[in-house]
């Protein structure tokens, strides 16, 4: 594919690869050399550019300091068979930063800048891509507000950014969930929907206090009642209860997962029967308490398919019983995997080859 935009590249002086200890790679912790960025002014985004990961310079009173607005993206590259660079499902999330933008005032990414930028990037830095089970070079995309500017207003200008990190998993063992029934993250009209960086932030605070109380996470439930489940924050939460997976329908509220549509496209074709619908914490206590529900997980890029061994309400725990290999979660977390690292084929058409 010919490039229909001119980036200018700059390249590191020294790779800092060789500093990386790959079988010990903390999620999140380790950047690659290289990002790219895009500046929107006076309407269009322009001066594009490949420079080393470095600090970047603001002005204080930069609008991005004060009131938040910034839309970020989450995506994975692997090393194919072959060694390509495989990409997982990238135009689904140019797709959401740019629903995401919407909702908060920023303007569009054009799709040629999105995915040449990411391609380039990669190219460049494809030897920081890890090879080993369950690691995976995690991709942000993120666009920011850069206006200097004391005032609600959208900003004039803005960053387009794209970094990247080699990562091994986010969650490394099962996890310990709490039922959030006080705090909320989403609320109808809201920006629940959208991965902006402010949802994140207001979510740190009830994080923090079931996290002194022994748990890993959250699972948030609705703000208006907090009597039904919609998702866990880093992830789309889902439940298997006989044979159907069962998962909040999405809404305003709940972030369009992608690895929770891959999830349901390929149980749909494994003959599972799914139930994206309303579900009331009621309705999982009462099945947890009859043993109905076998299996709970989570889904997101970040987070894979990340197991849930504990769910906990009014301070009350149910336990689930460890997924053995014939799981729905083990199978769908070692297909998924298979895709995307090209050991099965891709008959969802879900790789983007660099
Ligand atoms: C992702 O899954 O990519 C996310 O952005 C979630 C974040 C908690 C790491």
């Amino acid at each position: 594919m010919s490039n229909t935009i001119q980036i200018k590249i700059q390249p590191a002086e020294k790779s800092r690869l060789d500093l990386v200890n790959f079988n010990q790679i903390e999620f999140g912790k380790v950047f690659s050399d290289h990002m790219f960025m895009a500046d929107y002014s006076d309407g269009e985004w322009k001066n594009f550019k490949i420079v080393p990961y470095a600090p970047l310079s603001f002005m204080p009173g930069s609008s991005i300091f004060h009131y938040g607005q910034s839309v970020f993206e989450g995506m994975k590259a692997y090393k194919g068979q072959n060694g390509e660079i495989s990409i997982f499902r990238p135009e689904i999330n140019f797709e959401r930063i740019n629903a995401s933008a919407e909702r908060m005032c920023i303007p569009k990414i054009p799709k040629d800048i999105f995915m040449e930028g990411l391609t380039e990037l990669l190219q460049i830095d494809k030897g920081w891509i890890p090879g080993l089970a369950n690691t995976s070079l995690y991709i942000r995309p993120y666009i920011f507000a850069v206006d200097e500017y004391i005032g609600i207003k959208p900003s004039e200008k803005y960053k387009f950014i794209i970094f990247t990190c080699p990562v091994g998993p986010y969650y490394s063992k099962p996890l310990k969930v709490k039922i959030e029934r006080k705090y909320s993250r989403a609320v109808h009209g809201g920006t629940g929907y959208a991965k902006a960086a402010g949802n994140y932030a207001g979510s740190l605070y009830p994080a923090k206090i079931a996290q002194e109380n022994g748990y890993d996470q959250l699972i948030w439930t609705d703000g208006a009642t907090h009597q039904n489940i919609e998702e866990a924050g880093t992830m789309n939460i889902m439940f298997m209860k006989g044979n159907t997976l069962i998962t909040a329908g999405t809404g305003d509220t709940v972030l369009k997962g992608i690895t929770r549509d891959s999830v349901l496209k390929i149980a749909k074709e494994w003959g599972v029967d799914i139930e994206e619908r309303t579900i009331s914490v009621e309705e999982i206590i009462k099945s947890l308490e009859k043993g109905e529900i076998t299996e709970a997980f989570g889904t997101g890029t970040a987070a894979t398919i990340a197991m849930i061994e504990v769910i906990a309400d009014d301070n009350k725990e149910y336990t689930l019983p460890l997924p053995g290999p014939d799981s729905f979660s083990t199978r769908i977390f070692d297909e998924l995997d298979q895709i995307k690292t090209g050991k099965k084929e891709d008959r969802h058409g879900w790789i983007y080859t660099v």
